[in-house]
Parts: structure tokens; sequence; C-alpha cells
């Protein structure tokens, strides 16, 4: 018998994750379950931008809150009837403490380096091992079996010194630490047929420089013109939709038969990340 597929997004509030949450759950077959830190606002957006998909279900839970993890993974087996096809863990901290100069300047406030980075690792690595422990029962009884990361290619110790990016060093730091336990994963559980990895969406337009200083932007425009260099198609940051598509894509063509498991690849499935 066909079975709808279900999913779970993180961080399905805003940006990326509500894109998911957005592009998936058009398809009315699929059951999609945003995990948010405030639900009621969340379901307050989905009124008033998704009104008609009742296929849509949103989870409260922080995710470095382990208890609130802990009764989301109860809440979503409820939802689904005990298994999971997907889970998209997409929700993280992006740094802005980090986002314009490079770690030495970083390093002449010593206490805020340590806070920034522990706060990143806290979110974007150690919170996702917790998700995913806790929702392995789930999955292992869906019939699709696949766990994707939404990492950076800043993590990739290919393009950091060959473009020589200087910037985000502790956001960087972690994804690379993400890519990692994702690696661990899929050694334990590629044999029970989980397909886990680590995809970055490509450069994405979702509002984390609207606040920068015209200095902060001459920085940026920096590491652009080594992106345009490196990439002579790339025409800047794009639309959520446009990345979420992408990365939906290579999610659907990897699985562990094709050796897809533990890997960390760009939105278009492979080493090339802009
Ligand atoms: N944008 C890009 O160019 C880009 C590039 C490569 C990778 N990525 C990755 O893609 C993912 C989404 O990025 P984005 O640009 O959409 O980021 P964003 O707009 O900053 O959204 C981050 C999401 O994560 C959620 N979140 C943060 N901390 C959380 C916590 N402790 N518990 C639960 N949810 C939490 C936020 O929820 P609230 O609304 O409650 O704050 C929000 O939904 C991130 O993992 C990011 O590192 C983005």
């Amino acid at each position: 018998m066909f079975k709808m597929p279900s999913y779970v997004i993180t961080g399905a509030s805003r940006g990326l994750g509500w894109e998911f949450l957005r592009q998936i759950s058009s398809d009315s077959n699929n059951t999609v379950i945003g995990l948010v830190r405030r639900k009621s606002a969340t379901e307050e957006k989905v009124k008033g931008e998704l009104p008609d998909r009742t296929n849509i279900h949103i989870v409260e839970a922080d995710i470095t809150d382990y208890a609130a993890l802990k009764n989301a993974a109860v809440e979503v087996a409820t939802i689904t009837g005990g298994g999971l096809d997907y889970l998209i863990a997409n929700a993280g901290v992006v740094s802005h403490f980090d986002a314009y100069d490079p770690i030495g300047v970083l390093g002449h406030q010593p206490e805020t380096l340590e806070e920034e980075l522990t706060e990143c690792f806290k979110v974007n690595v150690v919170s996702n091992i917790h998700l995913f422990n806790l929702f392995m029962p789930l999955i292992l009884k869906g019939g699709i079996k696949k766990v994707i990361a939404i990492s950076s290619g800043q993590a990739s110790l290919d393009i950091i010194p060959k473009l020589g990016i200087e910037v985000a060093a502790l956001y960087s730091i972690s994804k690379a630490g993400l890519n990692t336990a994702v690696a661990k994963f899929s050694a334990q559980y590629a044999k029970e047929g989980v397909l886990f990895m680590s995809i970055c969406p490509g450069m994405v337009e979702t509002g984390h420089f609207v606040d920068a200083t015209e200095e902060q932007m001459q920085g940026l425009r920096a590491m652009l013109g080594a992106f345009f260099e490196y990439a002579p198609n790339f025409r800047g940051p794009v639309p959520p939709g446009a990345a979420v598509k992408d990365v939906i894509s290579v999610m659907e063509k990897a699985s562990v038969n094709t050796g897809d498991g533990g890997s960390f690849v760009s939105h278009y499935g492979n080493q090339q990340w802009l």
C-alpha cells in the first residue's frame, strides 16, 4: 500500500526552514511537521500564508532543550503513527560576531569568542546530535529513512584555503563538527538503511546582512569577489525558493546504495560549492 511520506523540518519558522515547509507541503500527500521555538507564531504564519495546507503540523521545541526535543519526538510519532521518513536538520545559529572579521581579530575579544563558539557548537552540533538520537527510533520505523543536515560550504577544507575565506570562522568550525557527527551517524546506521548526509544550500538571501555597516559590506564584497572568480556562473545570494528546490533534488537522488551515506555536498550534489 502507498504510504504518505512524513517530514520533520527544524527551524521551520523562517528562512530556509519555512521554505522547506512551504515547498514540501505543496504536495498534499506529504505530512509535514515544522519544529519551531514559538509554535503560536508559526501557526499564525501558516494560517496567513498557507491557509489550506491541512498537511502541515507545528510542534514546539528549542533544539538546545533536550527534554523539549524528547517530547517533540513523542508528539511527532503521534502525528505520523510512529515512523518518520525524512528528518531535515535545518535549524542553526549563524554568528554575527564572526561574520566580518578574521579569526585573529576575533581573538582581541577572547571572552566573546569563547561564548560565540560555544553557542555555535551547542546549537549546530550538540543539539543536532540529540535530535538525531531522539528521532532515530522513528526514522528506523520509516519507509524512506533519510536524515539531512543543512550544512555550509564554509566548512569545506577545500575552499577555505583556495579562496582565502577569513570570515565566519566560528560558524564554519561548528558546521565542520556537524559534518563529522553526520558521518559518524552514517557509519553506525547505514547498515540499517538510513541515509545521513550534509548538504549546503549555496549562498542564500535570508536577511543575514541587513544590518551590516558600509565597512562590513566592503569585507563581504571582497569575499563575493573571490566567489565570482571561483564560480563564474555565481550571481550572488539566491532566493530561498531556488536553494530549497536544489537541496530537495539532491536529497531525493541520494541513497545509501549509491554511496552517499555520510557525505558532505553542495546544492549541486558535489564539491562545487557555488
Ligand atoms: N542562508 C545561507 O546562505 C546559508 C548558507 C549555508 C547554510 N545555511 C544553513 O541553513 C540553515 C538555515 O539558514 P537560514 O539562512 O534560513 O537561517 P535563519 O534565517 O537565521 O533561520 C534560522 C532558523 O533556525 C532556528 N533556530 C535557531 N536556533 C534554534 C534553536 N535553538 N532551536 C530551534 N530552532 C532554532 C530559527 O528559529 P527562530 O525563528 O525561533 O529564531 C530559524 O527558524 C542554517 O543551518 C544555516 O547555517 C544557510
